[in-house]
């Protein structure tokens, strides 16, 4: 079946319900929704994003779902879910016997998040049922934050795309393992270190880079174009130029907001894989707010 793009919650819902995958916007990114539970529709998933198989998956659940049916989530967990749910937050806990190994690729944790836009709400309030998400990309390219992305890069392979317009945020949810030893992230975004330790009063361990959670491999996120990052505009415009001197064609990033740079991150690869850029040289985008997740995806997007 063709992907068809739509605005149609209801066509989704009963897709879902019968088996389908379909493309949903979230405020992050747009993800492949499988009822989590029908594994011959989550095995759907994997097969159009070319993902493998142990690569665990984000539960999806309404903000009325009781997350305690998937997870056991501690005094930490539970402040952050307080403090972030419905948002770009995901929390790695351990599991329940509810779950299924073709969810978290047999691991004892589950990764789980309550998104926050009101298409993926209305979705999993009508669905009743949560949904694993991931990103709705083929495997290693980047996550689409337009339902014409997704029409780009899976078409084929889905039966619906859900359109809610492009996202907010622009890249993925935060990931913190909440375990006994305490609390890592394991991917950066919108909610912050700063955010996590505010909320939990714990002292969270700082970022060390490379691959963190499986699936999370040092090169990931990547367009076609080789992507350099730079500390600012005036080396981007030095580096640009000898790209350009020696053939060619340069896709210059740079936003003074982080936030902004988020939100443009994704689709401006895109556009630059799209003008057959040979390199994209990056602006630096600081340490404020999404400052550190976007430098993540760049120094990922810039790993060969
Ligand atoms: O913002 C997001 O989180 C988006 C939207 C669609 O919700 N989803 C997303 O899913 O980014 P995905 O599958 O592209 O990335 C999920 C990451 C992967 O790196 C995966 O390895 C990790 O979460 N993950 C999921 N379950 C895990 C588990 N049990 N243990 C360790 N890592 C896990
Ligand atoms: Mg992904």
């Amino acid at each position: 079946m063709t992907g068809r793009i739509s605005c149609d919650v209801d066509l989704a819902v009963s897709t879902l319900r019968h088996g389908g995958i379909v493309a949903i916007p979230t405020e992050t990114v747009y993800g492949l929704a499988a009822v989590a539970l029908d594994g011959s529709a989550v095995a759907r998933v994997f097969s159009a994003k070319g993902r493998p198989r142990d690569h665990p998956l984000i539960v999806h659940l309404a903000p009325t779902a009781d997350p305690t049916l998937w997870g056991v989530l501690d005094d930490n967990a539970l402040a952050l879910a307080a403090a972030f749910w419905p948002g770009p937050l995901t929390l790695l806990v351990p599991r329940t016997d509810l779950v299924p190994d073709w969810v978290t690729g047999g691991r004892s944790t589950v990764a789980l998040r309550v998104p926050s836009h009101p298409t993926a709400v209305a979705l999993l309030e009508r669905l009743g049922d949560a949904v694993v998400a991931p990103s709705a990309n083929t495997f290693g390219h980047v996550s689409p934050t337009t339902a014409h992305h997704v029409e780009a890069d899976l078409d084929v392979a889905v039966d619906l795309i859900l359109d809610g317009g492009p996202c907010d945020v622009g890249v993925e949810s935060t990931i913190v393992e909440c375990s006994a030893e305490g609390l890592q992230i394991l991917r950066p975004g919108a909610v912050t270190l700063a955010d996590v330790e505010r909320v939990t009063g714990v002292e969270v361990g700082a970022l060390t880079g490379g691959a963190r959670a499986p699936g999370m491999l040092a090169s990931h996120y990547a367009p076609r174009a080789a992507v350099e990052v730079v500390d600012d505009l005036s080396a981007a415009r030095t580096r640009a130029a000898e790209i350009e001197a020696s053939g060619g064609r340069v896709h210059l990033v740079s936003h003074d907001d982080p936030s902004a740079y988020a939100r443009n991150l994704y689709a401006e690869l895109r556009a630059a894989d799209d003008d057959d850029a040979t390199a994209v040289v990056a602006v630096d985008p600081g340490d404020d707010g999404l400052g550190p997740a976007v430098r993540d995806r760049l120094l990922r997007a810039a790993t060969r």
